[in-house]
């Protein structure tokens, strides 16, 4: 933490819980293949910097998502470390029957609360996903694995759709109230083009943690106009503490028009420390990571705070002539 900073946190609600999804998100919309070995390695290192969560890889149809078409060799190969959780993304029966094989810690569902969306991500209208996605869960409650696993749900287009424009509140909160009592343990608010502003955020937050204190909060945002760490503020003041965030701010929906990079987690992570919080993540593991990426991905990338460097790093006088 930052010893010049004032604490806005008290405990022991100063706990961010962060889910890096550089692997997923970040990695899905890239156009050069990402070796297995490369991602193994890349995720053993971000499992060392104290994440809450990793969302590991997608369990998605290799022809729609060919970057993530070894979910199964990663899954099986990444070394877990205990305090971490490992979460996939799955949109249908058979993901979840493909990741429930990896014995992930999650099975992080997805759809959309705009019907255009729905249809260009997911190929199928919202009733259909809706339906689809209570399956699998009715599918994970009753197969009981011996490794248990969670259900989250990631509702994208949350605070706008690319294609339809304004998505009404009511639709949001529809969709929560349907996933709440299939009894789901976590819900995502997903900005998934970046239409999000801080007042709006603060509304649905609101909303959302008075409504139904009891689920597991997350909010996902996109930097596409700038207004990323805006919104993560305004959503922390609101009382959120769970953050999905992309090393270097990679990512991107490969089937929303316009869309860029998540919030860079290192960014973000840096604020919420500055500012008090706990997010369990150490900045000097995790900079050399994002450093790195880079040279991964095959171009720059938009984080900030790996270009500059901390608060706390100092540097000399220049020397005078
Ligand atoms: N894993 C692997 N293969 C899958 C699959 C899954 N979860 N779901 C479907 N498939 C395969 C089918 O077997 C079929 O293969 P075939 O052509 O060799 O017979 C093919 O994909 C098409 O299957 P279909 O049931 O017609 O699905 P679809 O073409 O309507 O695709 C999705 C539906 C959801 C599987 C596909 O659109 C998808 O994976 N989208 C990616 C969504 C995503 O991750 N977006 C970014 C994150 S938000
Ligand atoms: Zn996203």
């Amino acid at each position: 933490m930052n010893p010049h900073s004032v604490s806005v946190a008290q405990e022991p609600s100063s706990r961010i819980h962060f889910n890096e999804v550089v692997t997923r998100d970040g990695f899905q919309n890239e156009s050069v293949f990402i070796e297995t070995d490369d991602k193994v390695a890349l995720i053993d290192a971000l499992s060392a910097c104290g994440y809450a969560k990793i969302e590991v890889t997608s369990f998605t149809s290799a022809k729609a998502i060919p970057m993530l078409r070894d979910a199964e060799a990663v899954m099986h190969r990444i070394r877990r470390v205990a305090g971490v959780e490992y979460s996939v993304l799955v949109p249908n029966v058979r993901g979840a029957e493909r990741a429930l094989e990896c014995r992930p810690d999650e099975l992080n569902l997805v759809m959309s609360c705009s019907e255009s969306h729905n249809l260009a991500n997911l190929r199928m209208a919202r009733h259909q996903s809706l339906q689809t996605l209570l399956d699998v869960v009715r599918h994970v409650q009753q197969a009981k694995p011996l490794h248990p696993v969670a259900v989250n749900v990631s509702l994208s287009c949350v605070f706008g759709c690319p294609i339809e424009g304004a998505v009404p509140l009511s639709v949001v909160q529809q969709l929560v109230q349907t996933f709440v009592d299939a009894g789901v343990r976590g819900i995502t608010l997903c900005d998934t083009t970046g239409m999000a502003h801080p007042a709006q955020v603060q509304q649905v937050c609101d909303w959302a943690l008075q409504a139904h204190p009891q689920m597991q909060w997350t909010l996902h945002f996109h930097n596409t106009r700038g207004m990323g760490l805006a919104n993560v503020l305004a959503a922390v003041q609101s009382g959120v503490r769970r953050f999905d965030g992309s090393l270097g701010g990679l990512g991107g929906c490969p089937y929303a028009p316009g869309a860029t990079g998540n919030i860079c987690s290192e960014d973000a992570l840096h604020m919420l420390q500055a500012m008090g919080f706990d997010t369990g993540v150490s900045l000097p593991l995790l900079l050399p990571l994002a450093r790195a990426l880079p040279d991964l991905v095959g171009h720059a990338l938009s984080g900030q705070v790996a270009k500059a460097g901390v608060t706390e790093d100092l540097h000399p006088m220049p020397c005078q002539p």
